[in-house]
Protein backbone atom coordinates (compact mmCIF):
# COMPACT_ATOMS: atom_id res chain seq x y z
CA UNK A 1 0.00 0.00 0.00
CA UNK A 2 1.46 2.97 -0.70
CA UNK A 3 0.96 5.20 2.49
CA UNK A 4 3.35 3.09 3.96
CA UNK A 5 5.91 4.78 1.44
CA UNK A 6 4.89 7.66 2.64
CA UNK A 7 5.18 7.29 6.39
CA UNK A 8 8.60 6.32 6.12
CA UNK A 9 9.37 9.66 4.24
CA UNK A 10 7.58 11.58 6.44
CA UNK A 11 9.60 9.93 9.20
CA UNK A 12 12.73 10.55 7.67
CA UNK A 13 12.33 14.04 6.83
CA UNK A 14 11.21 15.22 10.35
CA UNK A 15 13.91 13.41 12.10
CA UNK A 16 15.40 16.74 13.25
CA UNK A 17 12.57 17.83 15.19
CA UNK A 18 12.50 14.43 16.71
CA UNK A 19 14.36 15.35 19.76
CA UNK A 20 12.12 18.44 20.47
CA UNK A 21 9.15 16.31 21.85
CA UNK A 22 9.18 14.29 24.63
CA UNK A 23 8.81 10.66 23.07
CA UNK A 24 5.06 9.96 24.11
CA UNK A 25 4.10 13.57 22.89
CA UNK A 26 5.60 12.22 19.43
CA UNK A 27 3.84 9.65 19.14
CA UNK A 28 1.04 10.37 20.10
CA UNK A 29 0.97 13.31 17.48
CA UNK A 30 2.17 10.55 14.75
CA UNK A 31 -0.73 8.02 15.63
CA UNK A 32 -3.19 11.05 15.06
CA UNK A 33 -1.91 12.41 12.04
CA UNK A 34 -1.30 8.77 10.47
CA UNK A 35 -4.85 8.48 11.40
CA UNK A 36 -6.39 11.48 9.14
CA UNK A 37 -3.81 10.52 6.81
CA UNK A 38 -5.53 7.36 6.28
CA UNK A 39 -9.26 8.11 6.83
CA UNK A 40 -8.39 11.00 3.96
CA UNK A 41 -6.46 8.64 1.72
CA UNK A 42 -9.22 5.76 2.17
CA UNK A 43 -11.89 8.05 1.48
CA UNK A 44 -10.17 10.22 -1.58
CA UNK A 45 -10.48 6.55 -3.19
CA UNK A 46 -13.52 5.32 -2.13
CA UNK A 47 -15.73 7.77 -1.90
CA UNK A 48 -18.96 5.64 -0.89
CA UNK A 49 -17.10 4.38 2.21
CA UNK A 50 -19.18 4.27 4.97
CA UNK A 51 -17.81 5.30 8.39
CA UNK A 52 -18.73 2.01 9.80
CA UNK A 53 -16.26 -0.14 7.18
CA UNK A 54 -13.25 2.65 7.49
CA UNK A 55 -13.11 1.94 10.82
CA UNK A 56 -13.14 -1.53 10.51
CA UNK A 57 -10.39 -1.59 8.18
CA UNK A 58 -8.03 0.93 10.19
CA UNK A 59 -8.79 -2.01 13.06
CA UNK A 60 -7.85 -4.69 11.19
CA UNK A 61 -4.61 -3.35 9.88
CA UNK A 62 -3.68 -2.20 13.55
CA UNK A 63 -5.19 -4.22 15.78
CA UNK A 64 -5.84 -2.79 19.20
CA UNK A 65 -3.99 -5.66 21.14
CA UNK A 66 -0.46 -5.37 21.01
CA UNK A 67 1.19 -8.15 19.49
CA UNK A 68 0.87 -11.76 20.69
CA UNK A 69 3.39 -13.12 23.40
CA UNK A 70 5.08 -16.04 22.13
CA UNK A 71 3.46 -19.01 21.44
CA UNK A 72 4.25 -21.89 24.60
CA UNK A 73 3.06 -25.10 25.93
CA UNK A 74 0.18 -23.71 27.80
CA UNK A 75 -1.25 -22.59 24.50
CA UNK A 76 -1.54 -26.23 23.31
CA UNK A 77 -4.11 -28.81 23.69
CA UNK A 78 -3.45 -32.05 23.04
CA UNK A 79 -5.80 -34.67 22.16
CA UNK A 80 -4.56 -38.55 21.82
CA UNK A 81 -7.30 -41.14 20.88
CA UNK A 82 -6.77 -44.50 22.76
CA UNK A 83 -8.61 -47.34 23.93
CA UNK A 84 -8.79 -49.10 26.83
CA UNK A 85 -8.08 -52.78 25.92
CA UNK A 86 -4.52 -51.05 24.64
CA UNK A 87 -3.78 -48.93 27.68
CA UNK A 88 -1.52 -51.29 29.11
CA UNK A 89 0.59 -51.43 26.43
CA UNK A 90 0.58 -47.57 25.22
CA UNK A 91 0.77 -45.96 28.31
CA UNK A 92 4.49 -45.85 28.52
CA UNK A 93 5.23 -44.16 25.44
CA UNK A 94 2.14 -41.67 26.27
CA UNK A 95 4.08 -40.85 29.88
CA UNK A 96 7.42 -40.22 27.97
CA UNK A 97 6.51 -37.42 26.64
CA UNK A 98 3.28 -36.16 28.96
CA UNK A 99 4.27 -33.12 31.33
CA UNK A 100 1.49 -33.75 33.83
CA UNK A 101 0.17 -30.15 35.20
CA UNK A 102 2.25 -28.72 32.10
CA UNK A 103 0.52 -30.40 28.97
CA UNK A 104 -2.97 -29.82 28.48
CA UNK A 105 -5.25 -32.50 26.76
CA UNK A 106 -7.34 -36.00 26.99
CA UNK A 107 -6.84 -39.19 26.27
CA UNK A 108 -10.36 -40.71 24.43
CA UNK A 109 -11.58 -43.83 24.96
CA UNK A 110 -13.81 -46.36 23.21
CA UNK A 111 -15.31 -47.12 26.86
CA UNK A 112 -14.71 -46.00 30.49
CA UNK A 113 -11.60 -47.57 32.13
CA UNK A 114 -12.65 -50.63 34.44
CA UNK A 115 -11.64 -50.46 38.09
CA UNK A 116 -8.40 -52.10 37.60
CA UNK A 117 -7.50 -48.85 35.98
CA UNK A 118 -8.63 -46.32 39.05
CA UNK A 119 -7.42 -44.25 40.21
CA UNK A 120 -6.22 -43.07 36.77
CA UNK A 121 -2.98 -42.08 37.47
CA UNK A 122 -2.13 -37.98 37.33
CA UNK A 123 1.16 -39.12 35.19
CA UNK A 124 -1.20 -39.77 32.14
CA UNK A 125 -3.52 -37.50 30.26
CA UNK A 126 -6.79 -37.51 32.18
CA UNK A 127 -9.43 -40.09 30.30
CA UNK A 128 -12.53 -38.88 28.21
CA UNK A 129 -14.84 -41.60 26.75
CA UNK A 130 -16.17 -40.80 23.40
CA UNK A 131 -19.58 -39.71 22.91
CA UNK A 132 -21.86 -42.31 21.44
CA UNK A 133 -21.27 -41.96 17.73
CA UNK A 134 -24.31 -44.67 16.98
CA UNK A 135 -26.51 -41.72 16.36
CA UNK A 136 -24.23 -39.75 13.81
CA UNK A 137 -26.84 -39.90 10.45
CA UNK A 138 -23.09 -41.05 8.66
CA UNK A 139 -23.00 -43.66 11.37
CA UNK A 140 -24.51 -46.78 9.18
CA UNK A 141 -23.20 -46.53 6.15
CA UNK A 142 -19.08 -46.38 8.19
CA UNK A 143 -17.65 -50.27 7.37
CA UNK A 144 -15.19 -49.23 10.01
CA UNK A 145 -17.01 -47.98 13.29
CA UNK A 146 -13.63 -46.80 14.62
CA UNK A 147 -12.63 -44.34 11.92
CA UNK A 148 -15.41 -42.56 12.59
CA UNK A 149 -14.72 -42.15 16.35
CA UNK A 150 -11.16 -41.67 15.54
CA UNK A 151 -12.33 -38.44 13.32
CA UNK A 152 -15.05 -37.83 15.80
CA UNK A 153 -12.65 -37.56 18.08
CA UNK A 154 -11.54 -33.56 16.55
CA UNK A 155 -14.61 -32.67 18.06
CA UNK A 156 -14.93 -34.05 21.43
CA UNK A 157 -11.45 -32.39 22.29
CA UNK A 158 -12.47 -29.08 21.26
CA UNK A 159 -16.26 -29.18 22.77
CA UNK A 160 -13.99 -29.77 25.84
CA UNK A 161 -13.70 -25.94 25.68
CA UNK A 162 -10.20 -25.54 26.83
CA UNK A 163 -9.45 -21.56 27.09
CA UNK A 164 -6.52 -19.84 25.64
CA UNK A 165 -5.66 -22.28 22.85
CA UNK A 166 -3.65 -21.27 19.98
CA UNK A 167 -3.66 -24.98 18.76
CA UNK A 168 -4.92 -28.91 18.76
CA UNK A 169 -2.55 -31.06 18.27
CA UNK A 170 -4.14 -34.49 17.15
CA UNK A 171 -2.32 -37.69 17.96
CA UNK A 172 -2.18 -41.65 18.63
CA UNK A 173 -1.80 -43.45 22.00
CA UNK A 174 1.25 -44.88 20.33
CA UNK A 175 2.88 -41.09 19.47
CA UNK A 176 5.71 -39.74 21.24
CA UNK A 177 6.34 -36.29 20.56
CA UNK A 178 8.92 -34.11 21.17
CA UNK A 179 7.34 -31.28 22.87
CA UNK A 180 9.59 -28.36 22.92
CA UNK A 181 10.23 -28.80 19.14
CA UNK A 182 6.77 -28.84 18.22
CA UNK A 183 6.26 -25.77 20.68
CA UNK A 184 9.23 -23.65 18.95
CA UNK A 185 7.51 -25.12 15.23
CA UNK A 186 3.78 -23.76 16.31
CA UNK A 187 5.31 -20.57 17.38
CA UNK A 188 6.61 -19.88 13.74
CA UNK A 189 3.01 -20.10 12.80
CA UNK A 190 0.12 -17.27 12.78
CA UNK A 191 -2.25 -19.40 15.12
CA UNK A 192 -5.30 -16.31 14.27
CA UNK A 193 -5.27 -18.00 10.82
CA UNK A 194 -6.61 -21.38 9.23
CA UNK A 195 -3.84 -23.59 9.69
CA UNK A 196 -3.37 -27.42 9.36
CA UNK A 197 0.22 -28.72 10.00
CA UNK A 198 1.15 -32.19 9.17
CA UNK A 199 2.59 -34.57 7.11
CA UNK A 200 2.18 -37.63 5.00
CA UNK A 201 3.21 -41.13 4.97
CA UNK A 202 7.06 -42.55 4.36
CA UNK A 203 4.89 -45.03 1.86
CA UNK A 204 4.46 -44.24 -1.79
CA UNK A 205 1.24 -46.75 -1.27
CA UNK A 206 -0.18 -45.40 1.48
CA UNK A 207 -0.13 -41.99 0.06
CA UNK A 208 -1.94 -43.29 -2.70
CA UNK A 209 -4.95 -45.47 -1.37
CA UNK A 210 -5.52 -42.88 1.33
CA UNK A 211 -4.15 -39.41 0.37
CA UNK A 212 -1.23 -37.55 -0.38
CA UNK A 213 -2.73 -34.44 1.13
CA UNK A 214 -3.82 -35.34 4.08
CA UNK A 215 -2.39 -35.18 7.54
CA UNK A 216 -1.19 -38.73 8.94
CA UNK A 217 -2.44 -38.80 12.48
CA UNK A 218 -0.17 -41.25 13.54
CA UNK A 219 2.65 -38.56 13.03
CA UNK A 220 0.69 -35.97 14.75
CA UNK A 221 -0.82 -32.89 13.20
CA UNK A 222 -2.08 -29.20 14.27
CA UNK A 223 -5.02 -27.11 13.85
CA UNK A 224 -5.37 -23.75 14.50
CA UNK A 225 -7.65 -22.45 16.48
CA UNK A 226 -9.99 -20.86 14.39
CA UNK A 227 -9.31 -23.97 12.28
CA UNK A 228 -10.75 -26.10 14.59
CA UNK A 229 -13.56 -23.88 15.50
CA UNK A 230 -14.81 -23.50 11.94
CA UNK A 231 -14.44 -27.86 11.40
CA UNK A 232 -15.88 -28.24 14.44
CA UNK A 233 -19.58 -27.24 12.51
CA UNK A 234 -18.88 -28.78 9.73
CA UNK A 235 -17.24 -32.25 11.10
CA UNK A 236 -20.86 -34.08 11.36
CA UNK A 237 -22.16 -33.24 7.60
CA UNK A 238 -18.64 -33.86 6.36
CA UNK A 239 -18.75 -37.55 7.75
CA UNK A 240 -22.64 -37.82 5.79
CA UNK A 241 -20.79 -36.61 2.43
CA UNK A 242 -17.71 -38.98 2.49
CA UNK A 243 -18.08 -43.00 1.22
CA UNK A 244 -17.80 -45.45 4.30
CA UNK A 245 -14.27 -46.53 2.95
CA UNK A 246 -12.77 -43.32 3.90
CA UNK A 247 -10.51 -43.46 6.60
CA UNK A 248 -10.49 -40.58 9.83
CA UNK A 249 -7.62 -38.79 8.84
CA UNK A 250 -8.67 -38.85 4.87
CA UNK A 251 -12.18 -37.53 5.97
CA UNK A 252 -10.77 -34.59 8.16
CA UNK A 253 -8.35 -34.43 5.05
CA UNK A 254 -11.13 -33.92 2.48
CA UNK A 255 -13.58 -31.81 5.18
CA UNK A 256 -10.62 -29.00 5.20
CA UNK A 257 -9.87 -29.16 1.30
CA UNK A 258 -13.97 -28.83 1.48
CA UNK A 259 -13.30 -25.30 3.74
CA UNK A 260 -10.26 -24.51 1.27
CA UNK A 261 -7.95 -25.62 3.61
CA UNK A 262 -4.46 -27.27 2.83
CA UNK A 263 -2.03 -28.97 4.72
CA UNK A 264 1.24 -27.40 5.73
CA UNK A 265 4.36 -29.77 5.42
CA UNK A 266 6.37 -30.13 8.53
CA UNK A 267 8.85 -32.99 7.66
CA UNK A 268 10.02 -33.31 11.30
CA UNK A 269 6.78 -35.62 12.14
CA UNK A 270 7.26 -39.65 11.69
CA UNK A 271 3.98 -41.33 10.83
CA UNK A 272 6.54 -44.43 10.38
CA UNK A 273 4.67 -46.40 8.27
CA UNK A 274 7.41 -49.27 8.30
CA UNK A 275 8.70 -52.24 9.68
CA UNK A 276 11.95 -53.39 10.44
CA UNK A 277 15.09 -51.26 11.54
CA UNK A 278 14.19 -47.70 11.41
CA UNK A 279 17.91 -46.51 12.50
CA UNK A 280 18.70 -45.75 8.85
CA UNK A 281 15.74 -43.37 8.42
CA UNK A 282 17.02 -42.08 11.93
CA UNK A 283 20.41 -41.52 11.50
CA UNK A 284 19.75 -39.53 7.90
CA UNK A 285 16.90 -37.00 9.59
CA UNK A 286 15.88 -33.89 7.32
CA UNK A 287 17.18 -31.03 8.43
CA UNK A 288 14.51 -29.73 10.48
CA UNK A 289 13.73 -29.94 13.90
CA UNK A 290 12.14 -33.60 15.13
CA UNK A 291 8.44 -33.46 16.47
CA UNK A 292 7.29 -37.09 16.54
CA UNK A 293 7.46 -40.52 15.95
CA UNK A 294 4.91 -43.73 15.27
CA UNK A 295 4.01 -46.95 15.10
CA UNK A 296 6.37 -48.06 17.66
CA UNK A 297 5.32 -51.38 18.10
CA UNK A 298 5.78 -52.03 14.85
CA UNK A 299 8.72 -51.09 14.30
CA UNK A 300 12.20 -52.76 16.29
CA UNK A 301 13.47 -51.17 19.23
CA UNK A 302 15.15 -48.30 18.05
CA UNK A 303 18.32 -48.65 20.24
CA UNK A 304 19.95 -52.79 20.48
CA UNK A 305 19.98 -54.00 23.79
CA UNK A 306 16.87 -52.10 24.93
CA UNK A 307 13.12 -52.81 24.92
CA UNK A 308 11.09 -49.85 22.36
CA UNK A 309 10.14 -48.40 25.82
CA UNK A 310 13.21 -48.32 26.78
CA UNK A 311 14.69 -46.89 24.22
CA UNK A 312 12.00 -43.96 23.71
CA UNK A 313 13.17 -42.67 26.95
CA UNK A 314 16.47 -42.81 26.35
CA UNK A 315 15.99 -40.82 23.51
CA UNK A 316 14.13 -38.41 24.89
CA UNK A 317 16.34 -37.47 27.12
CA UNK A 318 18.97 -36.60 25.01
CA UNK A 319 15.77 -34.59 23.25
CA UNK A 320 15.11 -32.75 26.83
CA UNK A 321 19.17 -31.65 26.98
CA UNK A 322 19.82 -30.08 23.63
CA UNK A 323 16.16 -30.16 21.40
CA UNK A 324 16.98 -28.18 18.89
CA UNK A 325 19.94 -30.64 18.02
CA UNK A 326 17.88 -34.14 18.53
CA UNK A 327 18.29 -35.80 15.65
CA UNK A 328 20.45 -33.49 13.56
CA UNK A 329 22.35 -35.00 10.63
CA UNK A 330 26.07 -33.21 11.22
CA UNK A 331 28.60 -34.71 8.97
CA UNK A 332 32.72 -34.74 8.77
CA UNK A 333 35.98 -36.57 7.57
CA UNK A 334 39.23 -37.70 9.27
CA UNK A 335 40.47 -37.17 5.54
CA UNK A 336 44.01 -39.23 7.01
CA UNK A 337 42.08 -42.22 6.79
CA UNK A 338 39.65 -41.38 4.44
CA UNK A 339 36.72 -41.76 7.08
CA UNK A 340 33.89 -40.09 6.95
CA UNK A 341 31.50 -39.82 10.60
CA UNK A 342 27.73 -38.52 10.13
CA UNK A 343 26.41 -37.87 13.49
CA UNK A 344 22.42 -38.22 14.50
CA UNK A 345 22.70 -35.92 17.81
CA UNK A 346 21.46 -37.87 20.38
CA UNK A 347 21.28 -40.65 18.43
CA UNK A 348 23.72 -42.51 16.64
CA UNK A 349 27.16 -42.02 14.41
CA UNK A 350 28.05 -43.90 11.57
CA UNK A 351 32.03 -44.09 10.40
CA UNK A 352 32.47 -44.94 6.64
CA UNK A 353 35.83 -45.79 5.41
CA UNK A 354 35.42 -43.69 2.76
CA UNK A 355 34.99 -39.98 1.87
CA UNK A 356 31.03 -39.33 1.11
CA UNK A 357 29.43 -35.72 0.50
CA UNK A 358 26.39 -34.90 2.42
CA UNK A 359 24.30 -35.01 -0.80
CA UNK A 360 25.25 -39.12 -0.63
CA UNK A 361 24.69 -39.52 3.47
CA UNK A 362 21.53 -37.50 3.43
CA UNK A 363 19.78 -40.44 1.85
CA UNK A 364 18.79 -42.81 4.48
CA UNK A 365 20.10 -46.03 4.35
CA UNK A 366 17.43 -48.78 3.44
CA UNK A 367 17.44 -50.82 7.09
CA UNK A 368 13.51 -51.01 7.16
CA UNK A 369 11.11 -52.19 5.23
CA UNK A 370 7.68 -50.51 3.64
CA UNK A 371 4.00 -50.41 5.81
CA UNK A 372 2.94 -53.32 3.39
CA UNK A 373 4.10 -57.05 2.67
CA UNK A 374 2.80 -56.96 -1.11
CA UNK A 375 4.26 -53.09 -1.64
CA UNK A 376 5.82 -52.38 -5.54
CA UNK A 377 8.46 -49.84 -6.02
CA UNK A 378 8.64 -46.82 -5.64
CA UNK A 379 8.29 -47.48 -2.00
CA UNK A 380 9.11 -44.52 -0.36
CA UNK A 381 8.55 -40.92 -0.86
CA UNK A 382 12.27 -40.52 -0.43
CA UNK A 383 15.38 -41.65 -1.93
CA UNK A 384 17.61 -44.35 -0.21
CA UNK A 385 20.52 -46.14 -0.42
CA UNK A 386 21.47 -49.59 -0.13
CA UNK A 387 25.03 -51.10 0.75
CA UNK A 388 26.62 -52.63 -2.17
CA UNK A 389 30.03 -52.94 -1.26
CA UNK A 390 32.65 -52.61 1.99
CA UNK A 391 33.06 -48.90 1.34
CA UNK A 392 28.98 -48.59 1.96
CA UNK A 393 28.54 -50.08 4.69
CA UNK A 394 28.58 -48.05 8.17
CA UNK A 395 30.34 -49.31 11.08
CA UNK A 396 27.47 -48.06 13.82
CA UNK A 397 27.58 -46.76 17.22
CA UNK A 398 24.55 -46.27 19.63
CA UNK A 399 23.85 -43.33 21.94
CA UNK A 400 25.48 -44.53 25.69
CA UNK A 401 25.77 -41.95 27.90
CA UNK A 402 25.36 -37.84 27.89
CA UNK A 403 26.41 -35.02 29.91
CA UNK A 404 26.08 -31.54 29.71
CA UNK A 405 28.59 -29.32 31.56
CA UNK A 406 29.12 -25.56 31.78
CA UNK A 407 29.72 -24.78 28.56
CA UNK A 408 28.82 -27.99 26.50
CA UNK A 409 27.73 -31.12 25.69
CA UNK A 410 29.22 -34.74 25.85
CA UNK A 411 27.06 -37.59 24.26
CA UNK A 412 29.18 -40.90 23.95
CA UNK A 413 28.20 -43.67 21.45
CA UNK A 414 29.22 -47.31 21.42
CA UNK A 415 30.00 -49.53 18.98
CA UNK A 416 27.17 -52.28 18.14
CA UNK A 417 28.69 -55.18 16.49
CA UNK A 418 31.68 -55.78 14.49
CA UNK A 419 30.82 -54.33 10.79
CA UNK A 420 31.33 -57.45 9.77
CA UNK A 421 33.70 -56.47 6.21
CA UNK A 422 36.82 -56.11 5.29
CA UNK A 423 38.44 -52.64 5.18
CA UNK A 424 37.34 -50.70 2.40
CA UNK A 425 40.74 -50.89 0.05
CA UNK A 426 39.58 -48.35 -2.70
CA UNK A 427 40.00 -45.76 0.37
CA UNK A 428 43.55 -47.33 1.38
CA UNK A 429 42.57 -50.35 3.66
CA UNK A 430 42.28 -47.97 6.76
CA UNK A 431 39.82 -50.34 8.79
CA UNK A 432 38.05 -48.72 11.47
CA UNK A 433 37.41 -52.14 13.38
CA UNK A 434 39.65 -50.64 16.35
CA UNK A 435 37.40 -47.32 17.44
CA UNK A 436 34.87 -48.95 20.01
CA UNK A 437 33.96 -45.33 21.04
CA UNK A 438 32.55 -42.30 19.70
CA UNK A 439 32.55 -39.36 21.61
CA UNK A 440 30.88 -35.83 20.61
CA UNK A 441 31.27 -32.45 22.05
CA UNK A 442 28.41 -29.80 21.02
CA UNK A 443 28.16 -26.36 22.35
CA UNK A 444 25.04 -25.21 24.37
CA UNK A 445 21.96 -23.61 22.57
CA UNK A 446 19.60 -21.70 23.81
CA UNK A 447 15.95 -22.76 21.88
CA UNK A 448 14.34 -20.52 19.50
CA UNK A 449 17.44 -18.85 18.48
CA UNK A 450 19.40 -21.63 16.24
CA UNK A 451 16.85 -22.40 13.59
CA UNK A 452 19.15 -20.95 10.10
CA UNK A 453 22.29 -22.79 12.32
CA UNK A 454 24.18 -25.62 10.19
CA UNK A 455 26.53 -27.45 12.56
CA UNK A 456 29.87 -28.56 11.36
CA UNK A 457 32.36 -30.88 12.79
CA UNK A 458 35.93 -31.91 13.61
CA UNK A 459 37.52 -35.48 13.86
CA UNK A 460 40.08 -35.92 16.42
CA UNK A 461 41.56 -39.48 16.44
CA UNK A 462 44.87 -41.05 17.37
CA UNK A 463 46.09 -43.50 14.71
CA UNK A 464 45.21 -46.45 16.83
CA UNK A 465 43.14 -45.16 19.37
CA UNK A 466 40.11 -46.94 20.44
CA UNK A 467 38.43 -43.61 20.98
CA UNK A 468 37.70 -40.95 18.42
CA UNK A 469 36.40 -37.60 19.48
CA UNK A 470 33.96 -35.30 17.20
CA UNK A 471 33.87 -31.81 17.93
CA UNK A 472 31.01 -29.32 16.31
CA UNK A 473 31.28 -25.81 15.49
CA UNK A 474 29.65 -23.25 13.43
CA UNK A 475 30.09 -23.97 9.98
CA UNK A 476 32.08 -21.48 7.71
CA UNK A 477 30.31 -19.43 5.34
CA UNK A 478 29.81 -21.82 2.51
CA UNK A 479 31.98 -25.19 3.49
CA UNK A 480 31.23 -28.03 1.55
CA UNK A 481 30.63 -30.97 3.29
CA UNK A 482 32.24 -33.38 1.00
C1 LIG B 1 2.60 -18.66 28.15
O1 LIG B 1 2.24 -17.41 27.64
C2 LIG B 1 1.23 -16.75 28.39
C3 LIG B 1 0.88 -15.49 27.65
O2 LIG B 1 0.13 -15.78 26.52
C4 LIG B 1 1.72 -16.47 29.80
O3 LIG B 1 0.71 -15.87 30.55
C5 LIG B 1 2.13 -17.79 30.45
O4 LIG B 1 2.71 -17.54 31.70
C6 LIG B 1 3.12 -18.55 29.59
N1 LIG B 1 3.28 -19.87 30.16
C7 LIG B 1 4.43 -20.54 30.15
C8 LIG B 1 4.41 -21.92 30.71
O5 LIG B 1 5.45 -20.05 29.72
C1 LIG C 1 -0.40 -31.53 39.59
O1 LIG C 1 -0.92 -30.48 40.36
C2 LIG C 1 -1.76 -30.92 41.41
C3 LIG C 1 -2.38 -29.72 42.09
O2 LIG C 1 -1.80 -28.52 41.69
C4 LIG C 1 -0.96 -31.77 42.38
O3 LIG C 1 -1.79 -32.22 43.42
C5 LIG C 1 -0.37 -32.96 41.65
O4 LIG C 1 0.46 -33.69 42.49
C6 LIG C 1 0.42 -32.51 40.44
N1 LIG C 1 0.78 -33.68 39.67
C7 LIG C 1 2.01 -33.96 39.32
C8 LIG C 1 2.23 -35.28 38.66
O5 LIG C 1 2.94 -33.19 39.48
C1 LIG D 1 22.84 -55.83 26.91
O1 LIG D 1 22.33 -55.54 28.21
C2 LIG D 1 22.70 -56.44 29.20
C3 LIG D 1 21.98 -56.10 30.49
O2 LIG D 1 21.43 -54.82 30.45
C4 LIG D 1 24.21 -56.38 29.37
O3 LIG D 1 24.62 -57.31 30.34
C5 LIG D 1 24.88 -56.70 28.02
O4 LIG D 1 26.28 -56.55 28.13
C6 LIG D 1 24.37 -55.78 26.94
N1 LIG D 1 24.91 -56.17 25.67
C7 LIG D 1 25.45 -55.30 24.82
C8 LIG D 1 25.92 -55.84 23.53
O5 LIG D 1 25.54 -54.11 25.08
C1 LIG E 1 42.09 -41.85 0.08
O1 LIG E 1 41.35 -42.44 -0.99
C2 LIG E 1 41.78 -42.04 -2.26
C3 LIG E 1 40.89 -42.71 -3.27
O2 LIG E 1 39.55 -42.39 -3.03
C4 LIG E 1 43.22 -42.45 -2.48
O3 LIG E 1 43.65 -41.99 -3.73
C5 LIG E 1 44.08 -41.89 -1.40
O4 LIG E 1 45.39 -42.35 -1.49
C6 LIG E 1 43.54 -42.27 -0.04
N1 LIG E 1 44.28 -41.60 1.03
C7 LIG E 1 44.81 -42.27 2.05
C8 LIG E 1 45.52 -41.45 3.10
O5 LIG E 1 44.72 -43.47 2.16
C1 LIG F 1 44.06 -53.29 0.36
O1 LIG F 1 44.07 -54.67 0.67
C2 LIG F 1 43.80 -55.50 -0.43
C3 LIG F 1 43.69 -56.92 0.03
O2 LIG F 1 44.16 -57.06 1.32
C4 LIG F 1 44.86 -55.32 -1.50
O3 LIG F 1 44.56 -56.12 -2.61
C5 LIG F 1 44.91 -53.86 -1.90
O4 LIG F 1 45.98 -53.64 -2.82
C6 LIG F 1 45.09 -52.96 -0.70
N1 LIG F 1 44.96 -51.59 -1.14
C7 LIG F 1 45.73 -50.60 -0.72
C8 LIG F 1 45.45 -49.25 -1.29
O5 LIG F 1 46.61 -50.78 0.10
C1 LIG G 1 49.68 -48.63 15.55
O1 LIG G 1 49.64 -50.05 15.62
C2 LIG G 1 50.51 -50.70 14.71
C3 LIG G 1 50.30 -52.20 14.78
O2 LIG G 1 49.70 -52.57 15.96
C4 LIG G 1 51.96 -50.33 15.08
O3 LIG G 1 52.82 -50.90 14.16
C5 LIG G 1 52.08 -48.80 15.00
O4 LIG G 1 53.36 -48.40 15.44
C6 LIG G 1 51.05 -48.09 15.89
N1 LIG G 1 51.12 -46.67 15.65
C7 LIG G 1 51.11 -45.77 16.64
C8 LIG G 1 51.18 -44.33 16.21
O5 LIG G 1 51.03 -46.07 17.82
Amino acid sequence: MSNTGASSNFSTSTQQKMSLFSHGALYKSLAILGLVLFLFYTILRNPSYQLQSILSKFQEKWPASTPAAPTNISHIVFGIVGSVNTWKYKRSYIESWWQPNVTRGYIFMDSAPGKEYLPWPSTSPPFRVNEDITKLKGYPRYSNKIQLRIVHTVLEVFREGDENVRWYVMADDDTVLVIDNLVDMLAKYDHTKYLYIGTNSECTQNNFEFSFDMAYGGAGYALSYPLMKAISKKLDGCIERYPPLYTSDSVLGACLADLGIDRITEKGFHQIDLHGDISGLLAAHPHTPFLSLHHLDTIEPIFPNKSQSESINHLLKAAKVDPSRILQQTICYDRLMNWTFSVAWGYSVHIYESIFPRSVLRKPLETFRPWRRNAKPPFFMFNSRWIFNDCEAPHAFFRDSIEKNEDQIVTTYVRKSPRGFPACSASGNHSAESITKIMVFSPINMRNMEVERRDCCDVMHNVNASVAEVKYRTCEKDELIA
